[in-house]
């Protein structure tokens, strides 16, 4: 073998090697699970199993007295797309991305959570005040980006426990 023909051969190898590289989230072997760590989703099953199933989105309520959100954002819209949170309790906020990268702000907060396709973005959020947050993506996503927008509501944090489950998602029920 002379050298031109090994550096080919050296060069296809090293291509062949970088492609799986590029589709790095849809490898699925226990090493690689390991090394992505407890954070990683799989953006293409989000709706079918594990933690951002349909029916554990929205607001769930902590031994401690704070709440848990878990939140999907696709393109373009936030799932679900009205909370409720109680005013002035800890908010421990898990989020991920179905497709694109988003980025979750609230008006008439500072907070910003960058959120990326297969992988849990977590914040701790707390609104003093009860009322209406906005909620607007800030990272270009795409043709219907300018229209990505939901809403939290903080509640007052009495009324909060005597929201059944199914109405913490759902600002109609206010
Ligand atoms: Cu999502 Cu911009």
């Amino acid at each position: 073998m002379n050298w031109r023909k090994l550096r080919v051969f050296l060069v296809t190898a090293l291509v062949l090697c970088l492609i799986p590289l590029t589709r790095y989230y849809q490898i699925d072997q226990p090493l690689i699970r390991f090394l992505r760590g407890s954070r990683h989703v799989d953006p293409l099953s989000l709706h079918l199993s594990g933690e951002f199933v349909e029916n554990n989105l929205g607001t769930q309520q902590d031994a401690d007295g704070s709440v848990t959100v878990r939140m999907i954002a696709q393109q373009y819209l936030f799932l679900p797309h009205c909370i409720l949170v109680p005013a002035g309790v800890p908010v421990h906020l898990r989020i991920t991305s179905a497709d694109a990268v988003h980025s979750l702000t609230f008006n008439g907060t500072d907070y910003a959570v960058k959120v990326l396709p297969g992988t849990i973005s977590e914040a701790q959020l707390q609104f003093p005040q009860a009322g209406e947050y906005k909620t607007v993506c800030r990272e270009f996503c795409g043709a219907g980006h300018y229209a990505m927008r939901s809403e939290l509501r903080a509640v007052p944090r009495e009324q909060f426990p005597a929201l059944q489950p199914g109405e913490r998602g759902n600002c109609a029920a206010q």
